[in-house]
């Protein structure tokens, strides 16, 4: 069952540096950001080199399957998170409309985790041809469907753009808490050897102000 402590006495335990998420949310959390950075990076160099080249196959290559991870890795969060997850409360000085739109944009960010492979894999399914997935080759599954291979690379464009406005609002609002709010929100998910010393330098700055 997921343990989350929402009494204000437990509340104020939270706010404290080791009041953090369990170990393995907090590897989820990282392995996703790491693969996304791969996803957009891929899809982003693709475009400036020639299409026909072999670096081109292989940045699509990386970018199809680290896309296919991004899934998974977000089907285990989600299971994680519903049955063992330790989920620690929102400090009790954070706002109520500002802990509901933090929960939107946590859940509009796992429906976009889940969606955009989706799109990614139908585009290349109804291409009609067979190609490689890790170690696999797929068969060709559908018959090449140009107005579906269409719609669905209008939606994965899409689905992109609209992740990354939220992963911009979620990583500005870890930073604003860290930075401005100071309220121990960013260190709960940081993993636990690094936490002090990744910030050793922003607490240094801040105890000497
Ligand atoms: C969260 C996961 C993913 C993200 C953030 C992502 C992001 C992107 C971005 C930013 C682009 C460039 C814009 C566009 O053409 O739409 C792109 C293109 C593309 N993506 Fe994804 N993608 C993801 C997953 C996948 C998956 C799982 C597949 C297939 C298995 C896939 C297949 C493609 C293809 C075929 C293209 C066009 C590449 C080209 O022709 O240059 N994507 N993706």
């Amino acid at each position: 069952m997921t343990k989350n402590l929402e009494s204000a006495e437990t509340s104020t335990v939270a706010t404290q540096a080791d009041d953090r998420f369990d170990g393995t949310s907090i590897m989820l959390h990282w392995l996703t950001v790491i693969l996304i950075v791969i996803q957009f990076s891929s899809a982003w160099m693709r475009e400036s080199v020639d299409h026909h080249s072999s670096i081109a196959a292989s940045l699509l290559a990386a970018h199809l399957n680290s896309g296919v991870l991004v899934w998974v890795a977000g089907v285990a969060r989600l299971i994680w998170r519903h049955n063992f997850a330790y989920l620690p409360p929102f400090p009790p000085s954070m706002p109520k409309l500002q802990q509901t739109i933090a929960k939107v944009n946590e859940y509009s960010l796992y429906v976009l985790l889940l969606v955009q492979p989706i799109t990614g894999l139908g585009r290349v399914l109804f291409r009609g041809q067979p190609f490689d997935l890790f170690f696999w080759q797929v068969p060709a599954l559908f018959e090449e469907n140009d107005s579906i291979r269409h719609f669905l690379a209008e939606s994965h464009e899409f689905g992109a753009k609209a992740l990354l406005a939220l992963i911009g609002l979620h990583a500005g609002a870890a930073l604003f808490h860290r930075l401005v709010l100071r309220d121990g929100v960013l260190q709960r998910m940081l993993p636990r050897m690094s936490a002090r010393a990744k910030l050793a330098p922003v607490l240094a700055k801040n105890d000497a102000e």
